[in-house]
């Protein structure tokens, strides 16, 4: 789908659904949750940071970061940033392509399930990449390409919605290229409910997960 057709799609789907994570197309809550508490726990500790939330959807996602944190939340979808905004997000109707922040804003940087959607990804992680602060940390959530699940399910699927699929070591050579260092996986391996992590090397986490996070520190010149 185009980048309107998506704009449109998920201001439907937050019409429809309110701010229900059905809005950002979760399975159910019982596995948004499950990824939420497992990267959320992953990324460690935050206090006192300035986060950035892109493609935040209805914001449930970072809503457990609201309260010691503050959290801005960027989408494209206005009817989306609505539950974003009851959530505590401070909200911009934004495209990902082209942030209205300064370089170095942000301590943390999350772009959870939106990467799949968008065929300029490098532009995107650009993007991403500027806004974080020297020292600070970017965490890429997305669709594992080497999945042998989503391989199979692929073959039965009507739509193909989804367009885009990563490799681990893909999205590890562009955060590489934009100057991150200490690059860490999370695998989450859906319907179960267990995760992994590592340095994305293992035949395991490479072929069974069906997705991924990837997270990296931007180096301090
Ligand atoms: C699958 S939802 C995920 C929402 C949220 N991150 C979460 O995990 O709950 C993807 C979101 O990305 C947004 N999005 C997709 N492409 C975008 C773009 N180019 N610029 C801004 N937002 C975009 C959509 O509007 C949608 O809200």
């Amino acid at each position: 789908m185009s980048s309107s057709n998506w704009k449109q799609y998920f201001d439907k789907k937050a019409e429809v659904h309110g701010a229900s994570v059905k809005s950002s197309d979760y399975f159910d809550d019982e596995s948004f949750f499950m990824q939420r508490d497992n990267t959320l726990r992953w990324l460690g500790e935050s206090k006192g940071k300035v986060i950035l939330d892109a493609g935040c959807g209805v914001g449930a996602f970072s809503e457990p970061l609201v309260k010691q944190n503050t959290v801005y939340g960027v989408d494209f979808s206005e009817k989306s940033l609505e539950f974003a905004a009851g959530r505590g997000l401070q909200t911009s109707a934004d495209d990902l392509t082209a942030l209205h922040f300064e370089a170095g804003k942000f301590d943390v940087v999350l772009c959870i399930g939106v990467i799949q959607l968008i065929e300029q990804y490098k532009s995107v992680i650009g993007e991403l990449a500027r806004v974080t602060k020297p020292g600070g940390t970017l965490l890429i959530q997305t669709l594992n390409k080497g999945s042998l699940q989503r391989k199979v399910l692929r073959l039965f699927e009507k739509s193909k919605k989804f367009d885009k699929m990563y490799a681990m070591d893909e999205l590890k050579k562009v955060f590489e290229a934009h100057g991150f260092e200490q690059i860490q996986f999370l695998n989450i391996y859906h319907p179960f409910k267990f995760v992994t992590t590592g340095d994305g090397q293992g035949l395991f986490s490479n072929t069974l997960s069906t997705s991924f996070a990837i997270k990296g520190r931007k180096k301090i010149d």
